[in-house]
């Protein structure tokens, strides 16, 4: 008989309503694979994007199929080769496989060992949960592809978010000017993280109030919005800046011929949640956890991430 684990899933794709929760077999641990019990799961927003089905010709979905790709937990057996971790090991990691289908909405998860790195001992289960999709995503956004400089201005769109909040402490960092933008509910909250200005999208053009604190204008533009805010935004960027987008692929914006625009989708990283990791127990970087949900109460978790309005982060914890 195959173990089971209680789990989130879905056998078509759909609105919240398609979600069951309720056991599903778990898979042998195979070779190079890991037994994972799960302690806590960022939920982000591709988790709808792929429910809906919209994000099929990159990550196809077999049925029925798990969600989560946010994962810190305890490994509890190892497969054959499986030697990176030993049983009992904290870990974490940003479990994008080719397929979605045994996602990290669970109690226990079967997961190649590759996309695991030791968790940050310094934060909480929720906090390490969290870190992953959207600390990558930042990190190869404005370190990695934006090359940001401590001299340099960043101005970020989406800034309260769990990427753009991620962004501006690794803005912060490296030293940089951090102009973010959100609504103004979320200003104290890009303030603690680090900000040095603060510009609320609903109050006017964004472009202009980014001129009013930096008048030569920003190097680099890191979109995790786009529409209006990033169109409004596109004339504070210096003639010779970049702009990192994740949502836009830069061909319907007009940017001028001296701008570097790059797209960014989120890599598995190892190298990479090891130095988020080693930045998180430095003190460097925190995660700030808006809202907890058991597995139980995953549609709740799905309903706040849904509402493009989340000030930090949504953890399942099951
Ligand atoms: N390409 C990739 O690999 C990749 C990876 C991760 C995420 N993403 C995408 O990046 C986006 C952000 O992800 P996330 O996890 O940070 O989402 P999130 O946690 O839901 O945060 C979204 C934030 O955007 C803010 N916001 C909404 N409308 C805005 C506007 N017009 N101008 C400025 N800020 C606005 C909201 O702040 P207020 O509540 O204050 O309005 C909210 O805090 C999502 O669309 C996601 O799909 C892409």
């Amino acid at each position: 008989m195959p173990q089971q684990t209680q789990a989130a899933y879905y056998t078509e794709f759909g609105g919240i309503d398609k979600i069951n929760v309720g056991p599903l077999d778990l898979p042998e641990v195979g070779e190079g694979e890991v037994l994972l019990r799960v302690k806590a799961a960022g939920i982000n927003p591709v988790d709808y994007i792929v429910r809906e089905g919209h994000f099929q010709a990159v990550v196809p979905n077999a049925f029925p199929a798990v969600p989560g790709w946010d994962v810190a937990g305890v490994v509890e057996k190892c497969g054959h080769g499986a030697s990176r971790f030993a049983e009992g090991a904290e870990v974490y990691g940003y479990v994008r496989r080719p397929v979605v289908q045994h996602g990290t909405f669970a109690e226990r998860l079967v997961v190649p060992e590759c996309y695991l790195a030791a968790r940050p001992e310094k934060l909480t289960w929720e906090e390490a949960g969290g870190l992953p999709l959207a600390g990558l995503t930042a990190y190869q956004s404005v370190i990695t592809a934006g090359q940001l400089k401590a001299s340099e201005t960043v101005l970020i769109l989406g800034a309260s978010g769990g990427v753009g909040g991620t962004a501006i402490q690794l803005a912060k960092n490296v030293g940089a000017t951090v102009i973010a933008v959100a609504s103004a509910g979320s200003a104290a909250h890009m303030k603690e993280l680090g900000a040095d200005f603060t510009i609320d999208y609903k109050a006017g053009p964004v472009g202009e109030a980014v001129k009013k604190v930096a008048p030569d204008g920003v190097d680099l533009l890191f979109d995790a919005v786009s529409g209006d805010t990033l169109t409004q935004s596109l004339g504070a960027l210096k003639p010779n800046g970049r702009l990192i987008s994740v949502l836009n692929d830069g061909k319907a914006l007009n940017l001028g011929p001296g701008v570097r625009f790059q797209h960014v989708m989120a890599q598995p990283s190892v190298p990479d949640l090891d130095h988020l990791r080693d930045l998180a127990d430095a003190g460097k970087l925190q995660v700030p956890v808006a809202q907890t949900f058991a597995l139980a109460d995953v549609k709740k978790a799905f309903e706040q991430i849904e509402t493009k309005h989340t000030t930090g982060k949504v953890v399942i914890v099951p």
